[in-house]
């Protein structure tokens, strides 16, 4: 890759890229994918991994560090630890992390710790089956623990698991949530309910804000904040009382972060989007295909991180509505 950007230039701090590897996923939960008939995108529209290691080896001259990779479900796409393994060696990427559901965690995580990822983070909105069984339509909530136990036991450090909570659904274990990060050494973090996708589950009745999450777990014992790093995202992140672990908010709504929003996301398609948002939207896939130079590819690159929105204006007077869905964004 001969083409050399200035770095002096790029004053934006976008160091973080969110890839989604694929829109397929092997659970439905209610706020994201129907339980039956889904259009899933046709394999050639996906980018493959080739394509993928090749704009993240430009990104990484853009002056992203921290790579994500998300879906849909990453560990559905075939052969991704091989594409781990490549992706591993891409010089100048400090960090690579993973957002699975934990259906196939267990079976996947020595091998993904093999390929020197150590970060994780499970999505996990229940610690009751029959409730998980009820968001993700699917009967798995042993697999996803043993998913996470493995994890634990393999020595990954941290082991996020993120809870989308939601009101008169999970609300009811907020505090069973947080206990548990007493005994373990898990990061608990409460993400506020998005309107994103053609999820018809959001309402205004359904939104809780990280503020009155924050509130009842406060009466567990006291919330001692902690310092966060520049690669990190916008949680923010305390240890309860005694903790072993953390717990972190995620304002997505009530506290929104433009300002501080490090981020840019890959959709599996092949489009650069700035904002979960904001449907503005970059195809890099096409020009990629068509051989354009790296130079014309890093200045999608620009063209994306300008089309990020400067200010908070999503609670104002409705949240905005994020039209695609959120498995082929990536959350
Ligand atoms: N609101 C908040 N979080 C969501 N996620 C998926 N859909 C939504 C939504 N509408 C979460 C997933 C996962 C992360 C990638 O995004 O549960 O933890
Ligand atoms: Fe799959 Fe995640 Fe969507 Fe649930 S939220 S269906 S785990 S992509």
């Amino acid at each position: 890759m001969p083409f050399q950007p200035n770095f002096e230039k790029n004053k934006n701090r976008i160091n973080y890229l969110r890839i989604s590897i694929t829109d397929r996923c092997n659970l439905r939960c209610i706020y994201c994918m129907p339980s039956e008939g889904i259009n899933f995108m046709p394999h050639e529209n996906i980018l493959s991994y080739e394509e993928i290691l090749y704009i993240t080896q430009l990104a990484v001259t853009t002056g992203i560090r921290k790579v994500r990779l998300t879906g849909g479900e990453p560990l559905v796409r075939k052969d991704i630890i091989a594409f781990l393994q490549k992706l591993n060696k891409i010089e100048g990427l400090e960090e690579i992390t993973l957002t699975t559901n934990g259906v196939l965690l267990k079976r996947f995580a020595a091998d993904i710790k093999a390929c020197g990822i150590n970060r994780i983070n499970v999505s996990m909105d229940s610690l009751k089956p029959d409730r998980f069984l009820q968001i993700t339509k699917r009967d798995y909530f042993e697999k996803v623990w043993e998913g996470i136990r493995e994890a634990e036991r393999l020595g990954f450090d941290p082991i996020k698991i993120n809870v989308v909570a939601i009101k008169g659904f999970n609300d009811d274990e907020i505090l069973d949530f947080a206990r548990l990060t007493i005994d373990k050494p898990y990061h608990i973090r409460f993400i506020e309910f998005m309107p994103v996708g053609e999820n018809t589950t959001w309402s205004q009745q359904s939104f809780i804000s990280t503020g009155d999450i924050y509130n009842k777990i406060k009466t567990l014992g006291d919330l001692t904040p902690v310092r966060s790093h520049s690669l990190d995202g916008p949680a923010e992140r305390f240890v309860l009382e005694g903790g072993k672990g953390e717990i972190g908010f995620i304002g997505a709504l009530s506290n929104h972060f433009c300002d501080k929003c490090n981020r840019m996301r890959l959709t599996a398609e092949g489009r650069l989007r700035g904002c979960l948002f904001s449907d503005k939207e970059i195809d890099i896939k096409t020009p990629l295909r068509e051989g354009r130079s790296d130079s014309y590819l890093f200045k999608l690159f620009r063209l994306a991180s300008e089309n990020k929105p400067k200010s908070p204006e999503l609670m104002d007077p409705e949240p905005k509505k994020c039209i695609r869905k959120m498995s082929s964004i990536g959350g």
